[in-house]
């Protein structure tokens, strides 16, 4: 047995993949060979989609064809909204897209794993209706009617629209489509390859699905864009950040929004968002929003004056859901609205070539010993 442990799977390499690969030297990211920086520069969010799950950049026909199907499965039927209803108002949004993901699991009785076309029908279903999940759930919280999905409207615009019952300027949205566009992939991280475990138990997509959003739950994944912003609000005040970050350190917290597990140098997302951040708070900022961001600025550069750590891409994201006006607790279900393209690409990447993922362990316990008698 080998005695080499890798904790946490440090530099484990556990499979191949042709999704996306993330040069951790070069701090670069591609999606089926395309550099993201490209892809959210000149691409929508739909076509990204697409690129995740056929490997290829839809034509036109292959778009409109995309964008169709995907308008037509947003809604939820009345059994799974009362479901959602039903939901104590106090647990968590990343609970409500859990326990909706299972509805949905529930209400489909197939479970041909072998049938690719069959699992990629499934994620864009999933993919159609999260939006309108995690709408209705931002909205009951608000003590406000859930607005419908409106299929005439593309997929960013119809979530603004049921959000909050209009759709902002173009660049707004454009910026929500970075956002979705930078968060859908990143090989195997946490919450992906917690869908590849469940996926290699020959276990349905659901199954592999409502496990993944569990993992992207915690504050050292997803999770870490809803604390970011709590971060942000309990400083507040850009002459504390000096010293509420010494005190950090020295209670040896972890700062939300920096280091990474794979990029040492600079998470490869993180200009292109900070770019869209820029934009938004130049044309959309209030008094309050540009304190924050000044807090936000002074954090970032006393963070890499102590430790040399960069931010990840958590960071800017979580300032800018905050400028188009989304409700802090729903950051991380927008960020599993982008990456179930990513998850299900590896669930159906999986099953192409499956084996059981069963490592093993150093064993630390007691010596074997009798049972008292
Ligand atoms: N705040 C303070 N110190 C940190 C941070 C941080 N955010 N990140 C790393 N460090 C420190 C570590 O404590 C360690 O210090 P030590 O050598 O004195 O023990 C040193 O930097 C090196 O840490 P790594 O081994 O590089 O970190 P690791 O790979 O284990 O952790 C992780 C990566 C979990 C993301 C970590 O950086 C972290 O907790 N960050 C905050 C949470 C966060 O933002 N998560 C989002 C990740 S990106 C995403 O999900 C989209």
């Amino acid at each position: 047995m080998s005695t080499d442990i890798r904790r946490g799977l440090t530099g484990v390499v556990v499979d191949t993949t042709a999704i996306s690969t993330v040069i951790s030297e070069t701090n670069s990211l591609t999606y089926g060979g395309y550099a993201v920086q490209d892809l959210a520069a000149s691409r929508s969010w739909e076509e990204v989609a697409h690129l995740l799950w056929h490997g290829d950049l839809p034509d036109a026909t292959q778009l409109a064809d995309f964008r169709a199907a995907e308008a037509a499965q947003r809604r939820l039927d009345r059994t799974g909204q009362e479901v959602l209803r039903k939901l104590p108002e106090t647990c968590h949004p990343m609970d409500v897209l859990r326990t909706a993901v299972s509805y949905f699991g529930a209400q489909d009785p197939t479970e041909d794993l072998a049938d690719r076309a069959a699992n990629q029908a499934k994620a864009l279903s999933l993919f159609a209706k999260l939006p309108t999940v995690v709408a209705l759930d931002l909205r009951r919280r608000r003590g406000q009617d859930p607005i419908p999905p409106d299929p005439t409207l593309g997929y960013a615009e119809n979530f603004f629209h049921m959000c909050f019952g209009e759709v902002p300027s173009a660049d707004v949205v454009r910026a929500f489509e970075t956002t979705m566009i930078l968060y859908a992939e990143h090989s195997f991280n946490a919450s992906t390859f917690a869908a590849r475990v469940i996926t290699s138990t020959l276990s349905d997509l659901y199954s592999a699905v409502t496990g993944a959003i569990g993992a992207l739950k915690g504050p050292l994944h997803g999770g870490a864009n809803e604390a970011v912003m709590h971060m942000l609000v309990a400083i507040d005040d850009p002459d504390r950040v000096e010293s509420w970050l010494d005190e950090a350190l020295a209670t040896k917290q972890k700062i939300m929004g920096f280091g990474h597990r794979v990029y040492k140098n600079g998470d490869s997302r993180v200009p292109i968002m900070q770019d869209a951040l820029d934009n938004l708070i130049a044309t959309h900022a209030d008094d309050r929003v540009r304190r924050l961001a000044e807090v936000y600025t002074r954090l970032q550069t006393a963070m890499f004056q102590r430790k040399a750590i960069h931010p990840n891409l958590d960071y800017p994201s979580a300032l800018a859901y905050h400028v188009m006006g989304f409700d802090t607790p729903t950051f991380t279900p927008i960020f599993v609205m982008s990456r179930i393209t990513g998850w299900t690409a590896h669930i159906v990447e999986q099953l192409t070539a499956n084996v059981l993922i069963r490592p093993l362990s150093a064993y630390t316990g007691p010596q074997q010993r009798p049972v008292p008698a």
